[in-house]
C-alpha cells in the first residue's frame, strides 16, 4: 500500500492537515512526523514517529520502509522566529527541502512544499499583488520561501518532479495554535478577548494583511495535490486569497460579539515585517488553473473562532 508523510505535523497546519489526509485516505495510510513529541490533536488517530528532518538517513530509510509515495514538508522556521534566528531558518527551511526534493526524486514522490506571502517584499506591489510581480523579500523567512519555489521549480523541469506549491497568507485557526509567525496576532486576539476581554496588539491598528481560515487553506492544500498535473501551471508557489482585515477592523468584528473587548497597539520587532508585505492578495491563477474558491471571509471566521475558541477554553 502507498503511503503519505506529513513532516512537521504537529504544527499549526500539520495537526489539522494530518486529520483531514487521514479521513480522505485512511487512518493506516497517513504517518505522522515531527522532532517534537505527538500533539494532542493527533494522539490515537494514527501513526505517529518523531522524525528530525535533518537527519537525511533516517528520513530515507523511513520513506523506503513504508512505501512513501506523496509528502508534506511543513517543517519550517516562521517569520519571527527566523529573523531572530536566520542561520538555523536557512539551514532548516532549505536543508529540508533540499534532501527532500533528491528523496523524492529518487524514490518518485509526489510533494507538498509551502510557500508563503513573505516571498514579497517592500519593492512588491502592495494591493492585489499578483502572482507573477517584483519579488524582493527582506526576512531570512521570505528569502527562503523564494529560493526554495526555484528549487522546486527546478526541481519540476530538470527531473520531471511532480512537486506543488501555494503562498498561504496568515492563517487564523482554534484547533492549533501559530508557532512564530507575524500573522499570530490574529489567533492571540481571540484567545485574549476571550480569557481577558482584551488585547495589546504588537501590531499597528492599520496594518492590513492577507489572511485566511484554516479550513480553507487545508481544503486548498487538498485539492491543488488532487487535481490532475496538466492543471498545475508552475511548480512556483500560487498566490492564494481569501481575506485582508487589520487589526483594528478584526477588533471591531470581535467586538460584535464581546462588547466590552478592548484593543489597544505597541508595535514590536514584527511590525516591520509585516510592513514588508502584501495588503492584499490576487489569487485569479489559482483560481482560473485549479479552480480555487476561498469560503471564509471576516464575520464568518470570526464567528467560528469564538464559537470553538469558547467551547475550548471553558
Ligand atoms: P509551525 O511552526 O506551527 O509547525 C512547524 C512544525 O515543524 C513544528 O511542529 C515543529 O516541531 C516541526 N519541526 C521543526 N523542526 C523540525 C525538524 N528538524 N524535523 C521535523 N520537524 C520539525 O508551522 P506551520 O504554521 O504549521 O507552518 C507549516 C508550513 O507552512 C511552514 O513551511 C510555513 O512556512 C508555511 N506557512 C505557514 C503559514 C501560517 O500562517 N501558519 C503561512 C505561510 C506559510
Ligand atoms: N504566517 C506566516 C508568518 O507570519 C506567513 O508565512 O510567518
Amino acid at each position: 500500500m502507498e503511503k503519505i508523510l506529513v513532516i512537521g505535523a504537529c504544527g499549526q497546519i500539520g495537526g489539522e492537515l494530518t486529520l483531514a489526509l487521514r479521513q480522505k485516505y485512511g487512518a493506516g495510510n497517513v504517518i505522522a512526523s515531527d522532532i517534537k513529541e505527538e500533539a494532542e490533536i493527533l494522539k490515537g488517530t494514527g501513526p505517529f514517529l518523531k522524525l528530525d528532518i535533518m537527519n537525511a538517513e533516517a528520513t530515507r530509510d523511513l520513506v523506503k520502509k513504508e512505501n512513501i509515495k506523496e509528502i508534506y514538508l511543513l517543517a519550517a522556521l516562521l517569520s519571527a522566529t527566523g529573523e531572530k534566528n536566520p542561520k538555523l531558518a536557512w539551514e532548516l527551511n532549505l536543508g529540508s527541502l533540499r534532501q527532500i526534493l533528491h528523496l523524492c526524486v529518487d524514490e518518485k514522490i509526489k510533494l507538498f512544499w509551502p510557500s508563503s506571502i513573505a516571498v514579497f517584499g517592500k519593492t512588491t506591489p502592495r494591493e492585489n499583488t499578483p502572482q507573477k510581480t517584483i519579488i524582493e523579500p527582506s526576512t531570512m523567512y521570505g528569502i527562503t520561501k523564494y529560493t526554495g519555489e526555484l528549487l522546486c521549480d527546478y526541481y519540476n523541469k530538470k527531473f520531471g518532479l511532480d512537486v506543488r506549491s501555494v503562498r498561504y497568507p496568515g492563517l487564523i485557526s482554534w484547533k492549533s495554535e501559530p508557532g512564530g509567525g507575524t500573522t499570530d496576532y490574529a489567533v492571540e486576539i481571540f484567545y485574549e478577548a476571550i480569557k481577558k476581554g482584551e488585547y495589546i496588539c504588537f501590531l499597528s491598528e492599520n496594518t492590513y494583511l492577507p489572511m485566511m481560515y484554516m479550513d480553507d487553506a487545508i481544503r486548498a492544500t487538498l485539492e491543488i495535490m488532487q487535481v490532475s498535473r496538466k492543471k498545475i501551471k508552475t511548480s512556483m508557489g500560487y498566490n492564494l486569497s481569501a481575506i485582508s482585515f487589520s487589526p483594528k477592523e478584526i477588533g471591531d468584528e470581535i467586538k460584535k460579539y464581546i462588547p466590552d473587548f478592548k484593543i489597544s497597539y505597541a508595535p514590536d520587532h514584527r511590525q516591520a515585517i509585516a510592513d514588508s508585505w502584501p495588503a492584499s492578495i490576487d489569487d485569479s491563477v489559482a483560481r482560473a488553473d485549479w479552480d480555487w474558491k476561498p469560503e471564509f471571509d471576516l464575520p464568518k471566521m470570526t464567528q467560528v473562532m469564538l464559537e470553538n475558541l469558547k467551547e475550548k477554553l471553558k
